[in-house]
């Protein structure tokens, strides 16, 4: 670290070091009734001083022990016991109890209390006669301990005058309510580091402003004046500005990206048909994942949409027969009732597919993310509602080799260098590959999006005559490799403290 430049000290600061170059150690009390600070001036201009290691803060703790009401009391009448002996004297040596307690002054708490006592020091005896019951007092009853300590006692006293006996003592007191009580004080003692004293030596207390004003400018004094330097090291608090979430940030990130590669977006609804969501997508209607256990259904729920004649025509055939596209087709009779059943889309493969046959393009890019719901289990890696990034792109000479490069290319922009494909499965296309990147900090390689060319099932009912190539994919997996976030639910948490300092750039 650079030396510190005395005159990029505050003010306050400065006054305090000079008053300690004078005495190397001061109370903080001192110190402001010294050099005419307010205790909190002394108390923030330590606080800058400690933080550049110029002074050292000793903090000595004072226990006081002080008399409260019944102390007080005791002290100048006795305590109950002793009041109850004196009486009994008074009385003749013994007493009724009723009568007893009627001549003493005291509450009926404080009386048994002081019977207590007393019996417990032998300085009475308690008989029962004639159905009376006698209070007898002893010939011993000498001043106890604890009388010679309250003897001794003023008001405030420091813990550390008491004897070692005197304290057990103090402790029986305290058992009494309101006879003592304890305090504590601090004591903060500013003691001068070698190092500000070295500092302390150079200061001088000029009049430096501390800012510029209008009226500084104005008349233009600034140029006769000198300015405290600013101190661009010191600790300023954390400003939290408002921002936007880490997922919504991450769908900005890759939005930018499909845009700079040419692409288009495109939406859709979350509540789709089944239509959309699987017939179109030669997804047979006894496939298990259109079950209630993996969709979530609209109850009662049915498409208000129709589809051309053509088109439920065709879809019916691809899906019996196989129509014109030389597939078999599932071979049974295809429901369009089921077809017109509502859920909450289980990919965005659904926007695609009515882009497709909406547009019927010869040519096109298009991209969409947006929310998907499956009905699961809500774990780790697990969400029942989440985002997917998806894509097609449309053209006479398309290759799966660009599908690969494409998605290669995607996955560079965001960072991930490692990148495979593996062969997978999906009713809507063939071949059908799965991408996978390599995490380097969990060390291995984890499954990112499913793609492939949709099946002339899929694109021939549509009017859809060139090859597509598609892809879609979890988005949230993707923000959990980027912020290395190993339980998905995290996002979601509204866990203010990560959602301030995750790192714009991590
Ligand atoms: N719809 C698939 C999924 O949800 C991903 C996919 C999209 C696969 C397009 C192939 C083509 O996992």
């Amino acid at each position: 670290m650079s030396e510190l430049n005395p005159d990029s000290l505050h003010v306050l600061e400065k006054k305090v070091l000079v008053y300690l170059r004078e005495n190397r150690e001061a109370e903080l009390k001192k110190i402001s009734a010294e050099v005419n600070l307010t205790l909190d001036q002394v108390r923030r201009s330590i606080e800058w001083l400690k933080e550049k290691n110029l002074i050292k803060i000793d903090i000595t703790q004072k226990r006081t022990i002080s008399l409260d009401k019944e102390g007080i009391k005791a002290v100048k009448q006795g305590l109950p016991e002793r009041q109850l002996i004196k009486k009994l004297e008074q009385l003749g040596g013994k007493s009724e109890l009723r009568i007893l307690s009627h001549e003493l002054k005291l509450s009926i708490n404080e009386i048994s209390a002081a019977l207590g006592y007393a019996k417990a020091a032998k300085w009475i005896n308690v008989k029962k006669e004639n159905q009376q019951v006698m209070i007898h007092k002893n010939n011993e009853t000498k001043l106890s301990e604890l009388e010679k300590l309250l003897s001794k006692m003023k008001n405030s006293m420091d813990l550390s005058s008491f004897s070692k006996e005197d304290i057990v003592l103090l402790k029986q007191l305290s058992r009494r309510a309101n006879y003592i009580t304890e305090t504590t004080m601090k004591n903060y003692n500013i003691l001068l580091t070698e190092k500000g004293l070295k500092v302390a030596n150079k200061t001088k207390i000029d009049n430096a402003l501390e800012s510029l004003t209008p009226k500084l400018l104005e008349t233009g004094t600034w140029r006769e004046r000198s300015f405290r330097p600013l101190n661009v090291e010191a600790p300023a608090p954390p400003i939290y500005s408002g921002r936007k979430h880490p997922v919504q940030r991450f769908i900005d990130e890759v939005r930018e990206i499909f845009v700079s590669l040419g692409f288009e977006e495109i939406e859709g609804p979350v509540i789709q048909s089944c239509f959309w969501n699987f017939d179109a997508l030669f997804t047979p209607q006894d496939h298990p994942a259109r079950e209630i256990q993996d969709t979530f259904y609209i109850k009662d729920g049915i498409s208000s949409e129709s589809n051309s004649e053509k088109l439920s025509n065709n879809i019916a055939n691809v899906h019996e027969s196989g129509g014109k596209t030389g597939s078999k087709g599932w071979g049974y009779k295809w429901n369009p009732k089921l077809a017109n059943k509502l859920v909450m889309r289980t990919h965005t493969t659904s926007v695609t597919v009515k882009h497709l046959a909406d547009n019927i393009p010869k040519e096109a890019r298009v991209f969409s993310i947006g929310r998907v719901f499956r009905n699961e289990k809500v774990t780790f890696k697990n969400l029942v509602e989440f985002h997917q990034i998806e894509g097609i792109v449309v053209g006479k000479e398309v290759t799966l080799r660009d599908l690969m490069g494409l998605l290669t290319k995607f996955y560079h922009k965001l960072g991930l260098k490692k990148v495979k494909f593996w062969p997978s499965f999906f009713p809507y296309t063939e071949p059908s590959l799965q991408s996978m990147v390599y995490h380097e900090g969990l060390s291995k390689w984890i499954e990112l999006c499913g793609m492939g060319i949709f099946r002339p099932e899929v694109t021939l009912p549509l009017g859809v005559n060139n090859p597509v190539l598609a892809w879609g994919g979890g988005l949230e997996r993707l923000v959990m490799l980027k912020y290395g976030i190993d339980d998905v639910r995290k996002l979601y948490e509204n866990d203010l403290d990560w959602l301030r300092r995750t790192a714009l750039c991590p």
